[in-house]
């Protein structure tokens, strides 16, 4: 199988402190990959970096054969994101928010009210498609975000955190689209979550992140039988520790604060 993403050595450091740490890893292209860590293990901040948000200390990065870092243009039309914190305009109606992207990514004139109604009815928000996004709950704001990132035909989708604070009907409903994507349209899906039987469910492969280098990675069965578990979740526990992140992490006032505010904002 052809990898459709290759990352080598890929670091970052935010002044004198290192948040991801030489990771190496290559999605197969059409798989559904997991990465997972506890909260501050680095996953957004890699994320950003392959999305090309922000650039990496040291590294390569090789998206549908394009170089991230040379080539962005090329890069950024490979791949569809949803960001962990919601990037929506709440001023402006679902069908605007998505045009407004649509423009941004060249979509052709002529392709773009068919490809958006396309995209709104996976997520099953067509109807809805006049409301502002104000008036949206945050489960209609998630799937919004995720018909949005579809508009200009992705290769390979980022999502982080898709399912955070949603209901059990919404998350399962997300998965299904999820899976609905990655099987008919063989798109190549990348995604965070914190909850282990999601990941355990759809996952090909994972990899698991814990201050910022990656303590492992395999199938779902490689790794419960590499630690001698049964569960996904129960692996996680006994490979990064029953600690609680971020507050007694790394003694750092400033990102302590900001870890509090924003698990806050996020609930
Ligand atoms: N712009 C920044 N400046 C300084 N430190 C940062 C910055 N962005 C992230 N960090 C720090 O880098 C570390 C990794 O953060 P990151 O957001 O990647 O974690 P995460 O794995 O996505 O966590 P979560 O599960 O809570 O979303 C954290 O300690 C965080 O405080
Ligand atoms: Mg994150």
């Amino acid at each position: 199988m052809q990898n459709i993403l290759s990352v080598q050595s890929l670091t970052k450091k935010f002044d004198d402190f290192t948040a991801v740490k030489e990771i190496s890893f290559n999605v197969e292209a059409g798989s559904i990959f997991a990465f997972l860590g506890p909260n501050g293990a680095g996953k957004s901040t890699t994320i950003k970096m392959l999305t090309t948000v922000l650039k990496p200390t040291s590294g390569e990065i090789s998206i549908n054969g394009f170089n991230a870092l040379k080539e962005q243009d090329k890069a950024r039309a490979s791949f569809g994101i949803v960001f962990q914190d919601s990037s929506l305009d709440e001023e402006l109606t679902a069908y605007e928010n998505i045009v407004y992207h649509a423009v941004i990514y060249k979509v052709p004139k002529k392709e773009r009210d068919e490809r958006i109604r396309k995209a709104l009815e996976i997520v099953g928000l067509w109807n809805r498609r006049e409301d502002y996004v104000k008036n949206y709950s945050g489960g209609m704001k998630r799937r919004l975000e995720i018909a949005r990132a579809l508009v200009h035909y992705p290769k390979i989708l980022f999502l982080d955190e898709p399912t955070v604070g949603l209901d059990p009907q919404t998350r399962n409903s997300i998965w299904d689209h999820i899976k609905k994507l990655n099987e008919e349209r063989n798109m190549t899906i990348f995604l965070t979550t914190h909850y282990m039987e999601e990941a355990e469910a759809v996952a090909d492969q994972i990899a698991i992140i814990d201050h910022g280098k990656i303590i492992e990675s395999g199938t779902v069965e490689e790794i419960k039988k590499r630690t001698e578990t049964e569960s996904l979740e129960e692996a996680f526990l006994k490979l990064t520790g029953r600690d609680i992140r971020d507050d007694n992490d790394s003694g750092n006032k400033v990102r302590t604060i900001r870890g509090m505010r924003r698990r806050r904002t996020r609930h």
